[in-house]
C-alpha cells in the first residue's frame, strides 16, 4: 500500500555503487508509492507494472519528447529536431505511418532468415578467444555483434562500421541521460549530423539495386515514393542504427552476467536447450536494458489516484516495473519456467519495440553459444561495472576465464567480427 511518505528522487540511482543495488532502490520507492512527484527530475516516476503498462499504452499520453524545440538549449537543439522526427518520439499518425514503412524488415520471418548469419559470427568470436580462454564479453561480443547485424540490413560496408559507432556512442549517452552539459550535448548534435550526412550519401549511392526484401531495399523504396520525406527517413535510419545496437549490447552483457551469478539457471539451461526463448524473454525481464520511458500528459488528467497536468512528464521505470511482486511472484528470482506475467523490457503498446524479434533472436543465438561452448566459463577479474546511467542498464565490461582449447589446425579469422556479416 502507498504510504504517501516523502519519496526519494530517481536520481538517486546514479549515486557511486546505487547500480549494483538498483533493484533494491527500486523496491524502496515503489513499497513507497508507485507514483510520485520527483522535483529533481521534474517529472512523475511510475514504478509499478500496472501503472507503467497501462501509461505505456495510455492515448492520454503522449511520447513527444520535445514539445517545444525552442525550449531546449542551443547545443542540443540540432539533435533535438532530428529525435522529434523519428517513430520513438511521434504519436499517430505520423508514428503508425512511419512505423508501417519500417517494420517490413523486421517481421518474425524477415528477421529468422538472418539466424544463421549471425550463429556464424558468434561463432567465429567464440573460435578466436579459445586458445587464449578468455573473453570481454561486452567489448569482444556484445558490442560488435549487434552493431554488424544492424549495419549488415543497412548495407554500411565494414570499413564505416567503427565510425558509425563512434557516432552512435555519443548520441546514445545523450538520450540516456538526465544532466547533460553544454559540451556532451554539441558532441551529440554534431555526431547526429555527421551520422546523417553519412547516412543520406549510403542511401542515395549508386551501386546497384540492393537485395529484395531487406531493410535497405525497404529504404530505397522510401527514397523512391516523392510523398517521402527524405530527411523523416534519414532520421528513422539513425533511429534504427542506435536502437538497433545499444540495447541489444547490454542485454547481451546483462543476461551473461546473470547467468554467471546464477550457475544453477545456466546449467538448466544447458541442459535444456528448449528453454532458451523462455530464458531469453526471463532474462530481459530480470535486468533490463532499458530502463526508464517517457510520456508526457497531453491534458490535465488522472492516473493512479493523482492529479497529471496537461505537458507534465512520466518516466515509466521499465526495471521496477518487471520487478514488480504483484506481476511476477518472487521478482528477484530468475527462474526460466515462471508462468505468466508479461515484462515490460520491450516497452508496451504502440511503440512496443520495432526490434524485438531480432533482438530476441541476438540474444537466443548468443546464449546457446556461450552455454554449450563454454561450459565452464567464469568471472574473470575485478567485479564488472555498471554505465552510469539512468535510462539504460548496461555494463562497461565482462571478462570471463574458460578452459582454452588448443588453436584449429586452420588459422581461425582474425579480422574484424564486421566481416563475418
Ligand atoms: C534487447 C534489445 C532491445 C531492447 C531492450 C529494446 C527496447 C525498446 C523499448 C523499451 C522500446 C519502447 C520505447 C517506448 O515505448 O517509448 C523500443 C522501441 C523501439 N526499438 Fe527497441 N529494443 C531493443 C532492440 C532493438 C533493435 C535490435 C532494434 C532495431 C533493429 C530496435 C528498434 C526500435 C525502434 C525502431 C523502436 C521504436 C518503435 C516505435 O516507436 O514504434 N530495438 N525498444
Amino acid at each position: 500500500m502507498p504510504t504517501h511518505a516523502k519519496p526519494a528522487s530517481l536520481l538517486s540511482a546514479l549515486r557511486p555503487r546505487s547500480q549494483d543495488r538498483l533493484y533494491d532502490f527500486y523496491r524502496d520507492l515503489r513499497n513507497t508509492d508507485e507514483l510520485f512527484w520527483d522535483r529533481h527530475l521534474n517529472a512523475w516516476i511510475a514504478t509499478s507494472h500496472a501503472v507503467v503498462s497501462s501509461t505505456a499504452s495510455d492515448p492520454r499520453f503522449s511520447s513527444v519528447r520535445y514539445p517545444d524545440i525552442e525550449a531546449v538549449s542551443e547545443e542540443l537543439r540540432p539533435l533535438a529536431r532530428v529525435l522529434s522526427r523519428q517513430m520513438l518520439y511521434s504519436d499517430a499518425p505520423d508514428h503508425a505511418r512511419l512505423r508501417a514503412l519500417l517494420s517490413r524488415a523486421f517481421t518474425p520471418r524477415a528477421v529468422a532468415a538472418l539466424r544463421g548469419r549471425i550463429s556464424d559470427a558468434v561463432d567465429r568470436i567464440i573460435t578466436r578467444a579459445e586458445p587464449a580462454g578468455r573473453l570481454d564479453i561486452v567489448a569482444d561480443l556484445a558490442r560488435p555483434l549487434p552493431l554488424a547485424v544492424i549495419c549488415d540490413l543497412l548495407g554500411v560496408p565494414e570499413e564505416d562500421r567503427p565510425v558509425l559507432s563512434s557516432w552512435s556512442d555519443p548520441i546514445a549517452a545523450a538520450i540516456g541521460s538526465s544532466r547533460l552539459d553544454a559540451d556532451e550535448s554539441r558532441t551529440a548534435s554534431q555526431s547526429m549530423a555527421e551520422m546523417l550526412a553519412y547516412l543520406r550519401e549510403l542511401l542515395t549511392r549508386e551501386d546497384g539495386p540492393p537485395a529484395p526484401h531487406t531493410l535497405r531495399a525497404l529504404l530505397a523504396t522510401g527514397t523512391e515514393n516523392p510523398d517521402q520525406d527524405f530527411d523523416e527517413l534519414l532520421a528513422n535510419t539513425a533511429l534504427l542504427l542506435i536502437a538497433g545496437h545499444e540495447t541489444t549490447t547490454h542485454f547481451i552483457g546483462n543476461a551473461a552476467l546473470a547467468l554467471l551469478d546464477h550457475p544453477r539457471a545456466a546449467g538448466q539451461l544447458r541442459d535444456r536447450g528448449d528453454l532458451i526463448p523462455a530464458a531469453v524473454e526471463e532474462l530481459l525481464r530480470y535486468d533490463s536494458p532499458v530502463q526508464l520511458l517517457l510520456r508526457r500528459a497531453r491534458h490535465d488528467l488522472d492516473l493512479a489516484g493523482r492529479s497529471i497536468a496537461a505537458g507534465q512528464a512520466v518516466l515509466l521505470v521499465c526495471g521496477a516495473a518487471n520487478r514488480d511482486p504483484a506481476a511476477f511472484p518472487d521478482p528477484d528470482v530468475l527462474d526460466f519456467e515462471r508462468p505468466g506475467g508479461r515484462h515490460i523490457a520491450f516497452g508496451y503498446g504502440p511503440h512496443f519495440c520495432l526490434g524485438a524479434a531480432l533482438a530476441r533472436l541476438e540474444g537466443a543465438v548468443v546464449l546457446e553459444a556461450l552455454l554449450t561452448r563454454l561450459p565452464d566459463w567464469k568471472l574473470d577479474g575485478a567485479a564488472p561495472r555498471w554505465q552510469n546511467s539512468l535510462n539504460f542498464r548496461g555494463l562497461t565490461g565482462l571478462d570471463i576465464a574458460f578452459t582454452p582449447s588448443p588453436a584449429p589446425s586452420q588459422e581461425p579469422y582474425a579480422g574484424p567480427v564486421d566481416r563475418i556479416l
